[in-house]
């Protein structure tokens, strides 16, 4: 069981490499390359759920120490958003913690992705109509966003929202993940997001924080 998730995981990295390694060469029709408008209120919500380690070879490369802090990928990533834009941070969470080894973790992710799950999240948003700008960060999972990320996207109303992208991976970059927020938000403005390969996280700040001057949120 273990040498099939390796192996599969292994596959996919190597097929990322092959298909990679633009992020930039998936972007939909219609997204801006600035946040219009101004005066805004910033939410950076974000799913992260580190590789446990102590599995494999794969596993430290998932969580990132940056100053003595450890972080999952992603949630770096949320750090350095949250620290620069002064955004509120909300972490997506799930009712049911995510299993606490890889093997059992990519079996799970597996599952609830050919069963197209909606995992119920624990984490709740109150005043989810008061932002204008949602960062919205996720990895990539078996090739797309964890499942737990289209509950997210079910359960708020982003229409006439700006959506932010940001995303860290194994070597598949966005994997088709930004024309799925497209189909999913209709009616929300998608941005130049920011895709960061896990073992580039830890590297990651000073290319984020131009991303984020070259989309206009800060100066
Ligand atoms: C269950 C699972 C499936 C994954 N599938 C992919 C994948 O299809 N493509 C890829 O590039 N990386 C894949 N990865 C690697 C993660 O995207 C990468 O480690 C990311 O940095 C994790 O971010 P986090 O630590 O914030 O959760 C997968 C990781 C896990 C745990």
């Amino acid at each position: 069981m273990k040498k099939y998730y390796l192996l599969s995981f292994l596959g996919i990295v190597l097929l990322g490499v092959f298909l990679a390694c633009s992020d930039e060469e998936e972007v939909p029709p219609g997204t801006e390359t600035v946040v219009p408008g101004t005066d805004h209120n910033i939410l950076i919500a974000y799913f992260s759920e580190p590789i446990p380690d102590g599995v494999d070879a794969n596993s430290s490369a998932s969580r990132v120490v940056v100053d003595g802090e450890l972080y999952g990928s992603v949630e770096y990533m949320a750090a350095v958003i949250g620290e620069a834009t002064g955004g509120d941070m909300a972490r997506i969470r799930t009712a049911q913690s995510y299993p606490g080894n890889y093997d059992d973790l990519a079996a799970q992710a597996d599952e609830e992705r050919q069963s197209d799950a909606r995992p119920e999240l624990s984490t709740v948003i109150e005043n989810f109509d008061d932002y204008d700008v949602v960062f919205v960060g996720y990895p990539i999972w078996w090739y797309q966003m964890p499942m737990a990320m289209y509950t997210f996207f079910d359960t708020y109303d982003f229409a006439g929202k700006t959506i932010v992208p940001f995303s860290s991976h194994g070597g598949s970059g966005w994997s088709g993940t930004l024309g799925v927020i497209t189909e999913l938000e209709p009616d929300a403005t998608l941005v130049t997001g920011r895709s960061v390969s896990r073992g580039g996280v830890a590297e990651s700040e000073e290319g984020i924080l131009q991303w984020l001057q070259d989309i206009g949120i800060v100066e």
